[in-house]
């Protein structure tokens, strides 16, 4: 929305004025976390520039990560399900086969239009997009390719790169990132993917539903380590039931050649392991991105990993340059980089920018997907919280089970004191849009009694929320 404020700002004779490459915001990097500023930094009547040093727009969420593997999972769950659970639905396919170029041109289809619907939303909001490499010279200036630009206002949205383990190089065929195990020209015979986090989970299902021999080695004893204890080690059982092989608690070692074989070696328990890959996706996190961004010429702070230090207003310790997204610290998530972009762009313009970090929802898009927002219970004991939990299964909503989707569970935590919400945990078809309703509860300080008296339509698999509610105060209807 455009207020008459921003309005104002926008037409007033100072903005006019400005010299050609002067701004009130130059942002680095055009991910989530960066775009987002730059509009909401020109709503509020700023003259914002954003520089890009890929040829397209994005950052790694549309190009690499979120989107193409969303569209990835997608065609691979329609696969799966037609493969083996068609049959009972009445489907009957002769010939059932999947094409992966067909696959991978869908995924670059999807990408490329949201790539154009940035540029549309870039042109519309006149923003001036420099397409090159921006690097800080000095306050108030950065470089872009030669050409300098200045404002008061830099906003480093650079974003995070894949870590590469040392003794496990990428080499671009056998061993691999995640941005190229998203473009596979086959479906590999053998897989091994190293880490069982949200990636790993997501490549991992990708290829196993495509026929490949999936092995995730993982070094801690429990996949999706940052959901709840119950809810990670159900989702473990369902992959498993699915074809995915686990081995955790397996430190991953390094690669070895025996013949013309490729083979992984890791070290569990002392004793060795080994396993024949045709292709090895790493999957060990992302470090902060700031390779010769120039942070040493006004001498930005950055911490042991990597990322730039921030206040909570997210600035630098140099005046008037602020930090947002994976390049900082907090979960490097696409939400929460573009609510840092909204808050810090509102806060150059004077006004209250906030992130709400309590509250910030985390996705695995398997299938069942996982989604979690706030703490889980062995959190909330570390913290010394006493808290009351009611779970409610999918198995007993009639929804769930008419679109063959029993597997899952929702866990709600709230406090046994104040009956506050304080986390929920879904492990299920839909889990990351039924969090959803979970965030707007917590965001508003909802109690678990809320919770359940907020009526779902019937039949649908919210139900389930509402239910685990009911269970935290032992009166869920619909379990035994
Ligand atoms: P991650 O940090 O989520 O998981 C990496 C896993 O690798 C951990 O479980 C770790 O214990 C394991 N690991 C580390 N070193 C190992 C070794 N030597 N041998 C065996 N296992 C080892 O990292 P991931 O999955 O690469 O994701 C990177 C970031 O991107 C995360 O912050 C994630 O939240 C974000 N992301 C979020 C998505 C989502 O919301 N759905 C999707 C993709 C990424």
């Amino acid at each position: 929305m455009i207020t008459r404020y921003s309005a104002f700002l926008r037409n007033s004779p100072q903005s006019n004025i400005m010299a050609e490459n002067s701004f009130d915001v130059i942002v680095i990097g055009s991910g989530p976390g960066g775009y987002v500023a730059a509009i909401r930094a020109t709503q509020l009547g700023l003259k914002t520039a954003i520089i890009e040093k890929d040829k397209n727009m994005g950052g790694t969420c549309l190009n690499v990560g979120c989107i193409p593997s969303k569209s990835l999972l997608h065609s691979t769950e329609i696969y799966e399900f037609v493969s083996h659970k068609g049959k009972d639905h009445g489907i009957k396919v002769k010939g059932l086969e999947a094409d992966v170029s067909s696959l991978m041109k869908k995924k670059d289809q999807v990408v490329n239009q949201l790539r154009g619907g940035i540029k549309a939303l870039m042109k519309a909001n006149k923003i001036t997009v420099f397409n090159g490499f921006g690097k800080l010279k000095a306050q108030g200036k950065v470089e872009v390719d030669g050409k300098v630009i200045e404002s008061k206002n830099i906003i480093i949205a650079t974003g995070s790169q894949v870590v590469e383990l040392p003794f496990l190089k990428f080499d671009g065929k056998t061993v691999v990132s995640s941005d190229q195990a998203i473009a596979f020209d086959s479906v590999p015979k053998k897989v091994v993917v190293v880490g069982a986090g949200a990636i790993g989970l997501e490549l991992g299902s990708v290829w196993n539903r495509l026929g490949s021999d999936v092995t995730v080695v993982e070094l801690l004893p429990r996949v999706a380590i940052t959901f709840d204890h119950e809810i990670s080690k159900q989702a473990e059982r369902i992959f498993k039931k699915q074809g995915l092989k686990f081995e955790l608690d397996a430190k991953v070692t390094g690669i070895k050649k025996k013949g013309k074989s490729t083979i992984l070696t890791a070290e569990k328990k002392g004793a060795e392991l080994e396993f024949p890959a045709d292709k090895i996706i790493v999957c060990v996190g992302r470090k902060p991105y700031t390779d010769k961004l120039g942070l040493e010429n006004l001498g930005i702070e950055t911490d042991k990993q990597g990322r730039i230090v921030t206040d909570k207003a997210r600035q630098t310790n140099v005046k008037g340059v602020y930090a947002i997204g994976d390049v900082t610290d907090g979960p490097m998530l696409a939400h929460k980089a573009e609510e840092e972009g909204v808050a810090v762009a509102e806060i150059i313009a004077g006004k209250a920018g906030h992130v709400n970090y309590d509250v910030i929802p985390n996705v695995i898009y398997t299938d069942p997907e996982i989604a979690s927002v706030g703490i889980s219970e062995q959190e909330a004991k570390e913290k010394g919280i006493e808290v009351k939990t009611g779970k409610f299964p999918f198995a007993a909503n009639g929804r769930a089970l008419a679109s063959d989707a029993a597997d899952g569970v929702v866990k709600v935590i709230a406090c046994a004191k104040t009956d506050k919400l304080l986390g929920v945990q879904v492990l299920g078809k839909n889990a990351s849009e039924i969090i959803g309703s979970a965030v707007t509860h917590m965001e508003y300080g909802g109690s678990a009694e809320d919770m359940a008296r907020t009526i779902a339509a019937h039949p649908t698999i919210s139900e389930t929320l509402r239910e685990a509610a009911m269970a935290t105060d032992g009166w869920s209807i619909h379990s035994i």
